[in-house]
């Protein structure tokens, strides 16, 4: 299990203000008005970061911003070194089961009222996704009761990690990057996409690439300008996925370790 960095700093829990939907724009893109507590499965990751998990067994793997993902919980029981991190990871078990009730109704609904942003490559239907995001959410909350005072949920918030240099030999972080671009300014991004690089000594892969209207994030091109006169290297690869519009790809930094 990597080692905690000496210094936290406090984490504040990003606001939620009240939602509201211009009518006009409402239909084109996600209405993401906070970070939703939402989450994914191990197999779902494993399709949009092209991973698989047997060759990750021994190997120290992150998840930054998992939310109630189960992809920390499923890869510790098939021997990966799993850990993930998440600002409400201090909440107790009652409190995210609500959060997960509450975010959830609102995801589906707006997603289905948005049929056009979505494509069924991955998922058939919407009730085959709900049902496989709930079961995430399911599994998450289960693991977190049990374990999360072990230090596998890690309470922490972008853009700083309470990790030393290089402690884990891949570092992912799905759906908080670019899809909340309105949120996070240029800079935010520039800065989180370094501090996932210093925590890992091998692969940091970022999915998606799009922003809530599913358009390519804009300043993608600048953002891996910044990090490579960082000393970042970055690829942009395509994924065999596409539930969301325009998420059939993963952004791959590789830090320059010397
Ligand atoms: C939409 S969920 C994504 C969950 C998971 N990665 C997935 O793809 O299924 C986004 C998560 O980011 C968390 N979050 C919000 N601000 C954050 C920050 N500054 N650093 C890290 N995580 C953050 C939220 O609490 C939320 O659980």
């Amino acid at each position: 299990m990597p080692t905690l960095a000496p210094t936290l700093s406090p984490v504040t829990t990003p606001p939620r203000p009240t939602p509201r939907v211009r009518p006009a724009a409402a239909a084109s893109t996600l209405d993401l008005p906070a970070v939703s507590f939402f989450g994914r499965t191990l197999d779902e990751y494993g399709r949009f970061f092209a991973l698989d998990p047997s060759a990750l067994r021994g190997r120290a793997v992150l998840d930054v911003a998992a939310g109630p993902s189960s992809f920390t919980a499923e890869a510790r029981r098939r021997g990966v070194d799993a850990v993930a991190v998440d600002p409400l990871y201090d909440r107790p078990h009652a409190e995210l089961a609500a959060r997960v009730r509450d975010d959830y109704a609102r995801m589906f609904e707006q997603i289905r009222e948005k049929r056009r942003l979505f494509r069924f490559k991955t998922f058939p239907t919407f009730d085959a996704a709900e049902t496989d995001r709930r079961a995430a959410a399911a599994r998450f909350l289960a693991d977190y009761e049990g374990n999360g005072r072990h230090g596998r949920y890690v309470r922490a918030s972008l853009p700083l990690l309470p990790f030393l240099d290089g402690a884990f030999d891949l570092v992912l972080c799905a759906h908080l990057l670019f899809i909340y671009a309105t949120r996070f300014d240029f800079a935010w991004h520039v800065t989180a996409c370094a501090e996932l690089a210093r925590v890992s000594h091998g692969e940091v892969r970022i999915h998606p690439l799009v922003g809530p209207g599913g358009k390519p994030y804009a300043e993608l091109d600048r953002l891996r300008g910044e990090l490579g006169a960082l000393g970042i290297t970055t690829e942009v690869r395509k994924v065999n996925y596409e539930f969301f519009v325009g998420s059939s790809s993963m952004l791959v930094l590789n830090p320059q370790t010397t």
